[in-house]
């Protein structure tokens, strides 16, 4: 006798059956938490940071806290992005040795050496403009950027870094950090490329947060256009070739169909950014009581993985720490 229908509700009748059949759950070695770290006299600084709920720009003291704190919850990976107090027309401090993400990288790797500490490679939070790169008459510089950003990659690496993140946008910039790591002699260390950024209005509260938004204009002329889906796939192929060893799309949520489109027409590993806005939408609509967070949390992440991240760079990644560590 054959079924005249199909019974999907038979692998939903319990929570054990519906475990079973699972396709796709998140694993604490997938999240990757960021952290503000500030540069200050105030050891103990800890400012919290108000389009991003529960986040906060914290100096050495405070930053050593969290992570203990996160640690302790299953805490592997991290991304560090630095608050500078001098900004400059050159990103010099992006790119000093006593900078305040090489300084928390040291601190980070004496105390926690297991941890996977990852360094943003920018210059956004450096320059006195705010651009991701050297500005001359009114424009970005692509290529005289380019050393900077290598030079920023290696000091972090001098520092302790085990793994590099540019997100810049500059063309060749995987290429020219690869370069230059391997020339320093850190051919071991990779390099985790933004290959896929869109130009997003989901960045806001973060430029908040690293007090980071352009002084003029925008991020159009590096950043990508969101309304293409293409032009992902030759950014992907760009950076791969260019010695990129996990590729990275950014926003994640409105983005899923490209994070798919990636993971179909890329073997590398693929990590997806839910980004400051995600967060402070989430945030907003939680504590307002429209949403239930936890859940929302988990079914965005859930989400993301589902279109073919691998990894997740979240705020959400401590709190979901502590859901996982209750719920085994
Ligand atoms: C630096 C950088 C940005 C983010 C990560 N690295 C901001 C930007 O490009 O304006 C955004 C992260 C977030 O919104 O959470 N270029």
């Amino acid at each position: 006798m054959s079924p005249e229908f199909f019974r999907g509700r038979r692998l939903r009748g319990s929570k054990a059956l519906r475990e079973m059949v699972r396709e796709t759950d998140i694993q604490p070695q997938d999240m990757i938490m960021p952290y503000f770290a500030a540069e200050t006299d105030d050891r103990d600084f800890k400012r919290p940071i108000n389009s991003m709920p529960g986040q906060f720009q914290l100096g050495p003291a405070q930053l050593k806290k969290s992570v203990a704190q996160a640690r302790e919850l299953g805490l592997r990976a991290l991304i560090l992005f630095g608050l500078p107090k001098k900004k400059d027309l050159t990103a010099s401090q992006a790119y000093a040795d006593e900078g305040v993400v090489q300084q928390a990288v040291r601190m980070i790797k004496d105390e926690f050496p297991e941890l996977v500490v990852i360094t943003d490679v920018c210059l956004c939070e450096y320059t006195s403009h705010g651009h991701c790169g050297l500005v001359s008459g009114g424009e970005v510089q692509n290529d005289p950027t380019l050393e900077l950003l290598a030079k920023t990659a290696v000091s972090h690496v001098r520092a302790g870094a085990d793994m590099v993140a540019p997100s810049d946008m500059m063309d060749g910039r995987v290429l020219a950090i690869r370069a230059a790591l391997d020339q320093a002699g850190f051919v071991n260390t990779p390099i985790m490329s933004y290959a896929i950024k869109y130009a997003s209005s989901f960045y806001g509260p973060f430029r908040e947060a690293a007090e980071s938004a352009p002084r003029f204009g925008d991020r159009k002329t590096y950043q990508m256009d969101p309304a293409n889906a293409r032009e992902a796939l030759r950014e992907a192929a760009a950076d791969a070739m260019e010695g990129a060893d996990i590729l990275m799309v950014k926003p994640a949520l409105p983005y899923l169909d490209v994070l798919r489109t990636v993971r179909d027409s890329f073997d590398l590993p693929l990590a997806a950014y839910q980004v400051s806005g995600e967060y402070a939408v989430i945030k907003a609509a939680a504590q307002n009581g429209w949403i239930d967070e936890e859940l929302m949390v988990m079914e965005t992440l859930t989400a993301i993985k589902r279109a073919g991240a691998d990894l997740i760079l979240s705020y959400f990644s401590e709190d979901v720490l502590r859901l996982l560590s209750q719920r085994s």
